[in-house]
């Protein structure tokens, strides 16, 4: 059987089932799985012709047992996964722009590149609460596509609720009416009168309570999920398929960057054998190329607000899966470096984290490179790109300028039609977009949160009320 360790290894380890249906390990840490499996150059190279849905039904075998589901449990779950992307025979497009590829991972029903783990996660949660005849509810904390994509990936269900809870005046006009427009009997949301700071207290409270996340059976949809992760390790292999079926070279991925879930993906690509090289990119909330690139694991003083706000973060919670992996999966050394971040808001990296980096590069890129890099592939190419996505861009370029030998692919993240006040300060016209403009004029369905209420009960009377 496949089983799920913490990174700090003090937890007991847990089944495929257990890992998804839970946040954080509870020593802290974050589920990966005990073992990866490494994979050859052949065995890539036959999967080379497989759809992205075969390509799944591949490799998740490695990923969960066949007593916790079998092949054809697998395939009916996965069955039609893919069906409300714009082409599931095309699911990430790509195009040449100047020097680099862009990746086009957005193409899914919210404008996401979360759409393509959380369309299969939603799924696989379906289906082990509906063999167990449990009911599971999520409380997502969002400022950014996370929550929609987590609505849409259970629209429909019996077993899950959620309930999305964003700080107002955080997300663009657009994100908000994806989540709000929606109008489900498991679906409620909450429009917050904070911060991202602030909003989320009350979650972070409700999630230490461990009696009340027993009793309502809480879950979590962002990507502290491992199978968020592996799901996206899958991705970016199909990726990598499309780009080198024959195998035989080096791929760099420029990845948009804030929590480091997608990133840690690409890790687990790399580490099952995927010949991947990957680039981080940040904005000014730059804590994860001042560690990579000058060992200053330090938290900074505040977050600091830029046109790619969903990569706004201080604390990116997946680097202690890259930890973990680029130590070999020394938990012990993994513990001391995030206690010690924990309790001191900085730790210096031992050799074994700094030494054994031979894949994982940053770049930090800032509003004014942001902004140029959007403008200059508008004007040169006549593409448009999110501010997200120009981050990467922006990096990209300059590593194809100095490596021409270089197959340099930039991950774009969000279709640009979310983000239309950006795109406008950047001078780039605003890509029309069907998804996005059936949105205007359709009623909303939220409720909205004031200062000076008790948030904390609010949440709690909501997961509640679910459950009456
Ligand atoms: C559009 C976009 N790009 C990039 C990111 C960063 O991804 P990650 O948090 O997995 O690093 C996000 C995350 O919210 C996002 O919404």
């Amino acid at each position: 059987m496949v089983l799920y360790k913490s990174t700090r290894g003090v937890s007991p380890s847990v089944s495929f089932q257990q890992a998804l249906l839970s946040g954080y390990a509870p020593d802290g840490g974050l589920y990966l799985p005990e073992t990866l499996p490494s994979f050859s150059r052949e065995e890539l190279r036959a999967w080379a012709k497989l759809s992205a849905q075969e390509l799944l039904q591949a490799m998740l075998p490695h990923f969960v047992s066949s007593d916790e589901i079998t092949a054809e449990e697998l395939q009916s779950v996965l069955d039609g996964c893919y069906s409300k992307f714009d082409d599931p025979d095309d699911l990430i497009p790509l195009k040449t722009v100047g020097s680099v590829k862009v990746a086009e991972m957005w193409h899914g029903p919210t404008g996401s590149f979360k759409d393509l783990a959380l369309s299969v996660v939603g799924r696989l949660v379906d289906y082990f609460l509906e063999k167990s005849g449990r009911k599971a509810n999520i409380i997502v904390r969002t400022s950014g596509d996370t929550g929609s994509a987590a609505i849409h990936s259970v629209l429909g269900s019996k077993h899950i609720n959620i309930v999305v809870w964003y700080p107002r005046g955080c997300v663009s006009l657009v994100q908000e009416l994806q989540m709000t427009t929606v109008d489900a009997p498991n679906v409620k949301v909450f429009s917050v009168e904070g911060t991202t700071d602030e909003a989320d207290v009350p979650l972070r409270k409700i999630s230490a309570d461990k009696e009340f996340v027993s009793k309502y059976n809480l879950a979590c949809f962002n990507s502290v999920n491992v199978s968020r992760i592996l799901l996206q390790a899958v991705h970016f292999t199909y990726l990598y398929l499309k780009i080198c079926p024959t195998v035989d070279r080096y791929v760099t991925f420029c990845v948009p960057t804030g929590g480091l879930g997608n990133i840690t993906g690409c890790v687990v690509a790399r580490t099952m054998g995927i010949p991947l090289q990957i680039v981080s990119t940040v904005n000014e909330n730059d804590i994860v190329d001042r560690t990579f690139r000058l060992n200053d694991f330090s938290l900074s003083d505040s977050v600091v607000h830029t046109p790619s706000s969903a990569m706004d973060i201080q604390i990116p919670y997946n680097i202690e899966r890259i930890f973990y992996y680029l130590t070999s999966q020394k938990s012990q050394i993994v513990r001391d470096v995030m206690e010690s971040f924990e309790r001191d808001g900085r730790c210096k990296l031992p050799e074994a984290i700094t030494k054994t980096n031979t894949y994982l590069q940053t770049a930090r890129v800032d509003t004014e490179e942001l902004f140029s890099a959007m403008k200059q592939v508008w004007q040169e190419n006549n593409y448009a790109i999110c501010p997200h996505t120009a981050v990467a861009m922006n990096a990209g370029l300059r590593l194809a300028a100095q490596n021409p030998e270089e197959e340099i692919v930039v991950i774009a993240t969000a279709t640009p039609a979310k983000f239309p006040q950006v795109m406008e300060r950047g001078g780039v016209p605003v890509p029309r977009v069907e998804q996005v403009e059936c949105l205007f004029g359709l009623p909303e369905h939220k409720e909205l949160v004031e200062k000076g209420e008790d948030w904390e009960k609010r949440m709690r009377d909501a997961v509640a009320s679910f459950n009456q």
